[in-house]
């Protein structure tokens, strides 16, 4: 976990929010610690203190800080421009100065901006091409033009599209029937066809097609008993796959998935930005 520690902090606050536990933490000693894994020179955030700055972790920070209400805490033009500053003149961007270029940037980073909104200070129009030039003939979206269709890079991509109000380049039919496809004789879901079910894909997989107005093409009630099976029953946590090690990564989306399903006694978390609805409206419906 070392090496992506701030997304850890992202994924564990979270699911304490969405159980009402947000509580369980002081969150002048969550602020301290996540400027604390700021790169000052860049605006950037890395996954630890003392880590080069990176995309994934930036959108991190400001979801965490989002959560805390405490997105004061930001220099939001630094922030802002470190994000902008990564995008490529196709429109795609970089997850950092070394320059991998995935639609999971893409998704960071408009969501990162959107957020802020400092959506702007990009080139919106370049970065929906971009994504739509990774649509495949199957109706789903791959890291690059011509990967593989996968559910992470499809949440992403729809995501990012949802975001900027371009979700119009969807054929939702074609891309529901292949997220639909999904769900496995388990109840739960795959991320591409072939692979074993996981309680992640219960996010990337659901989200997308809420998004696309296709949810109702799964078996939710086969799906939450799916996650509730992997939950370790002695310790807590939710792991990948019925009686695996648990981990907060699982725990996390295991517990986001059953908050899309309106399970009893969560918070609804919100598909696009992957914050709960109540942290949504705050950043975008009260001045
Ligand atoms: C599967 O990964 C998931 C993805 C490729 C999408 C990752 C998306 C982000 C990091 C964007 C930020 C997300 C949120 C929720 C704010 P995997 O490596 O488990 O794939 P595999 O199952 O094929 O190994
Ligand atoms: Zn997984």
């Amino acid at each position: 976990m070392e090496h992506l520690r701030l997304s850890g902090a992202y994924w564990g606050l979270t699911a304490l929010d969405l159980m009402h536990k947000i509580g369980s933490v002081k969150p002048d000693d969550v602020v301290t610690w996540i400027m604390s894994c700021q790169d000052k020179d860049s605006g950037g955030f890395g996954g630890n203190v003392g880590h080069d700055p990176h995309l994934l972790y930036t959108l991190s920070a400001v979801q965490v800080l989002a959560i805390l209400d405490r997105l004061d805490a930001l220099d939001v033009e630094k922030v802002s421009d470190y994000v902008a500053g990564l995008q490529n003149e196709d429109g795609s961007f970089s997850g950092d100065i070394w320059g991998e270029v995935d639609t999971r940037f893409s998704y960071v980073a408009i969501c990162c901006l959107s957020l802020l909104h400092r959506l702007r200070k990009i080139n919106v129009e370049k970065a929906v091409d971009f994504i739509v030039s990774c649509k495949n003939l199957d109706g789903g979206f791959g890291c690059i033009p011509g990967g593989e269709s996968h559910s992470g890079q499809i949440f992403c991509s729809v995501g990012a599209l949802a975001i900027t109000g371009s979700l119009h380049h969807i054929d939702r039919d074609l891309l529901g029937w292949w997220l639909c496809e999904r769900q496995c004789k388990d109840g739960g879901l795959n991320g591409r066809p072939e692979k074993l079910t996981d309680v992640c894909y219960s996010w990337w997989v659901l989200t997308s097609l809420i998004l696309i107005d296709r949810v109702h093409w799964i078996d939710k009630d086969k799906l939450s008993k799916f996650i509730l099976n992997c939950q370790d029953l002695e310790k807590g946590g939710i792991s990948d796959r019925p009686d695996n090690a648990v981990d907060v990564f699982h725990t996390f989306f295991g517990v986001a998935g059953l908050s899309l399903m309106e399970y009893p006694g969560l918070k609804t978390i919100d598909p696009a930005y992957a914050l709960p609805v109540d942290v949504i409206n705050r950043i975008f419906f009260q001045k």
